[in-house]
């Protein structure tokens, strides 16, 4: 079995949290992290673990104009370029039941709220995945990063966990 991790990330801090869950996760199975605008639309048959992460924009998932205004705050570009995870989520394809989890970025207190995470397991939930693990989010300092110093060693035993866990499914 392997893992797929697919990551949607407008200034890389969501895609840096994806590396390292994948690296947890590879001690255990193989796992690839994908970017959202590549990650397929049917869920390979070989995938027994699916993670899936993107930021908090809005107190959810992401939406074209949270986008576009990510966009006027990144004159040098994002790293996700085109659809998030909502629209992913929305159109993917699974065959049969596959474990999956969610994780999200966002700011951890102040005027900002909610989770991209929780709504990421609802709708993995809707296509009867196998939840392993609560919705889980790691901290950015300020909108565009960086990260809080704990959360790229928080993310690497995340994955660690959630490959020992599916591999006893
Ligand atoms: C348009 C926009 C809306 C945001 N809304 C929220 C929010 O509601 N709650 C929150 O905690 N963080 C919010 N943030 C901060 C993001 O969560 C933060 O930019 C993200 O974690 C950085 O990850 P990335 O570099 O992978 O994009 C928002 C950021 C943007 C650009």
């Amino acid at each position: 079995m392997r893992a797929l991790v697919v990551c949607e990330s407008m200034f890389g801090n969501t895609m840096k949290i994806a590396e390292e869950v994948a690296r947890g996760l590879g001690g255990t199975m193989p796992a690839e992290v994908v970017e959202v605008g590549a990650a397929p639309a049917v869920l390979p048959a070989d995938v027994g673990l699916l993670v899936v992460g993107g930021p908090t924009h809005a107190f959810g998932m992401s939406r074209p104009g949270t986008r576009k205004s990510a966009l006027e705050q990144a004159p040098e570009g994002l790293v996700s370029k085109g659809g998030g995870v909502r629209e992913w989520l929305n159109a993917l394809h699974v065959n049969r039941p596959t474990a999956a989890a969610a994780f999200d970025t966002r700011i951890r207190a102040g005027l900002f709220a909610g989770s991209a995470a929780k709504a990421v397991h609802k709708a993995l939930r809707r296509h009867r995945m196998i939840l392993i693990a609560p919705p889980e989010n790691f901290y950015v300092t300020a909108t565009k990063g960086p990260l809080e110093e704990t959360e790229a060693a928080r993310a690497f035993d995340w994955g660690r966990s959630l490959a020992e866990t599916a591999s006893t499914l």
